[in-house]
């Protein structure tokens, strides 16, 4: 970006009093709390502030890279960029491409609010490589694995490009199953979503991670519990009826290389 832009883009943040920047938020779908400062948040449905909690992501980035692969609004990444990283790159694909219900322009407001230097690409982690992205000390996947249909394709992918550790949070079902399982699912099977298609289980997520080249995996966290195959809190009974039973959950993966 050139010198001008930027400075267009600074006045442009300086012109916006707070009752005109709430308006601007105001027309965005948000899918991420971000705090924009002078006690304005962005109205998103996810929780983040309490969500980062179990993502472990390391409270001092001092000096590294970060890749945010999935990144839609951006929390995750300008909360790298807070820890002291030296470089963020945000990608996404599907919603900043408008193929959802969201959009880039939560990305691209907090960003100028923010005044950050989080950098942006519009790729889908098929062609995430060396060659098109470069190399990261730290890599983040968060909540993007279970839209996929080829889940192992896109860890090789992040394996690529990862240095040090890979974070990835994701659905895993198929919990009461002891061999490595993938559930698939053709049509909106997984919380009435189509845009979900798979979810492995812990054991498939282990044994995938070490096969594209991640030497330690650690499961940093569980939620407490777990759900129905349509979202709802299920019941810790394996003799219970299938759609009452505990079937998936949510959790964090830390892939060491
Ligand atoms: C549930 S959201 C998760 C957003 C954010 N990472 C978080 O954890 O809050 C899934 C994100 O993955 C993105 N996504 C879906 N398919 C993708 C692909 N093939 N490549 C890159 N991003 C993708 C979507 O556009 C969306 O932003």
């Amino acid at each position: 970006m050139k010198i001008g832009s930027h400075l267009f883009i600074l006045y442009d943040i300086l012109m916006l009093n707070n009752e005109e920047l709430k308006k601007e938020v105001e027309k965005i779908k948000w899918f991420h709390k971000i705090d924009l400062g002078n006690d304005l948040v962005t109205p998103g449905r996810k929780k983040t502030f309490q969500e980062i909690k179990r993502i472990g992501i390391p409270e001092n980035l001092e000096g590294k890279t970060v890749l945010d692969i999935g990144a839609w609004d951006g929390y995750y990444s300008f909360e790298a960029e807070k820890r002291g990283a030296k470089r963020v790159l945000a990608t996404d694909y599907n919603i900043w491409a408008g193929k959802g219900w969201g959009s880039k322009a939560g990305f691209e407001l907090a960003r100028r609010v923010l005044n950050s230097k989080v950098e942006d690409k519009l790729i889908t982690v098929f062609d995430i490589s060396p060659e098109t992205v470069g190399t990261f000390d730290i890599v983040l996947f968060l909540g993007v694995l279970y839209h996929l249909q080829n889940p192992l394709l896109a860890l090789e992918k992040i394996s690529s490009v990862t240095k040090e550790l890979a974070i990835i949070e994701t659905v895993c079902d198929m919990l009461d199953y002891n061999r490595p399982a993938i559930a698939f699912y053709p049509n909106n099977e997984l919380m009435g979503d189509p845009s979900n298609w798979c979810s492995p289980n812990f054991l498939a997520m282990e044994s995938m991670l070490k096969t594209v080249g991640f030497k330690t995996i650690k499961i940093f966290s569980k939620n407490p519990g777990g759900y129905r195959i349509d979202g709802k809190p299920g019941v810790n009974d394996p003799d219970a009826p299938n759609n009452l039973r505990i079937l998936h959950n949510r959790a964090v993966f830390h892939a060491f290389k």
